[in-house]
């Protein structure tokens, strides 16, 4: 055999190879709108993913629970059928009950202090408190505070006795709604708005981007501006889909994630009072403010959920996050 036709069969077998070179493919799925922080975040990963990797890398973003809900989706992940999710902070109690911290009622004071805490080391080491169980967490992404909502007014904890409000599938917000003699329903995101609208559920508590692009406010009389609690997420990935990426690309996608957090950062602390004010503007629910009193009151009766999952969530988890109050 020539040299000339070995050198010619060398470059045909690069040029199939590089013409048959498919992309990698990264699914990343969420229940919420697009234009809320999560959306947007994840529309921004796409973008700057693929920006750096041409062709390499094909990100497709799936909102509205269309690919996978609540349930569903972390199962998913793990199974290999969807790479990034952002799950809710009260959706992992089933990998570790240290994130519970988060549901902690009235624990922080506001968002700020969620984000000190987040960034502290106790709260970048919660990031790696799943490994074992396949999960990675690549960062916390930020939602914000929520309020609590009625078809009546709950400005004191016995208002909210005998009402069912429907739950994120977390045992803290379950213990939260009991706290107070009221009966919590755990219920998939997507199922929220007919629950609400059918009577299945009186009430519930989110922050103002899911309550406005979800029309939450459609069904719901009262919204409180409780501020009692945070929804934020943690984006998550498959460990092994993760460490077996090429290291170049794995570095890329660590860096375009770091960026598309601090968007979507951007767009929940901009954007909520904005939401409140269209829920507002919508004039179909009305937004009522809370008195430091009644909030004492609230705070109060929420002491025996504190006490209840201390010692699974660890003393010093909740010290560190108690401390980003104060900074
Ligand atoms: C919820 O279930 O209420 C939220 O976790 C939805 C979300 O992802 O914001």
């Amino acid at each position: 055999m020539s040299l000339r036709f070995l050198a010619v069969a060398a470059l045909l077998a690069v040029a199939q190879a590089t013409a048959s070179a498919q992309p990698i493919v990264i699914k990343y799925s969420h229940v919420v709108a697009d234009q809320t922080p999560k959306g947007q975040a994840a529309l921004k990963f796409k973008e700057l993913a693929e920006k750096k990797f041409p062709g390499k890398v094909e990100v497709q973003v799936f909102p509205n629970s269309q690919l996978f809900g609540d349930g569903k989706e972390m199962e998913a992940l793990l199974l290999g059928d969807v790479q990034i999710i952002a799950p809710s902070l009260a959706k992992f109690g089933k990998y570790t009950p240290k994130l519970q911290v988060f549901d902690l009622p009235f624990l922080f004071d506001d968002i700020a202090a969620v984000d000190r805490f987040q960034a502290s080391p106790t709260g970048q080491a919660l990031l790696n408190s799943m490994t074992k169980k396949g999960i990675k967490g690549l960062g916390y992404l930020h939602n914000g505070m929520k309020q609590l909502s009625a078809n009546k007014p709950l400005h004191l904890p016995e208002d909210a006795k005998g009402l069912k409000f429907r739950i994120q599938s977390s045992d803290v917000l379950e213990a939260q709604f009991k706290a107070v003699g009221a009966n919590p329903q755990k219920l998939a995101f997507a199922e929220v708005y007919q629950a609400l609208q059918t009577g299945v559920v009186d009430g519930t508590e989110n922050p103002w981007s899911n309550t406005y692009s979800k029309k939450f406010y459609e069904v719901q009389k009262f919204i409180m501006d409780s501020e009692h609690g945070v929804l934020d997420y943690m984006v998550i990935t498959n460990n092994k889909w993760w460490e077996g990426l090429p290291a170049d690309i794995r570095k890329g996608l660590a860096e375009a994630m770091t960026e598309s957090i601090a968007y979507g950062n951007k767009v929940a602390f901009i954007e909520a009072a904005n939401y409140r004010q269209k829920v507002i503007e919508a004039k179909k629910a009305e937004v009522l403010p809370m008195t430091k009193e009644e909030i004492k009151q609230w705070r109060a009766a929420m002491q025996p959920v504190w006490k209840k999952f201390e010692p699974e969530i660890g003393k010093d988890i909740i010290a560190a996050a108690l401390k980003a109050n104060n900074p």
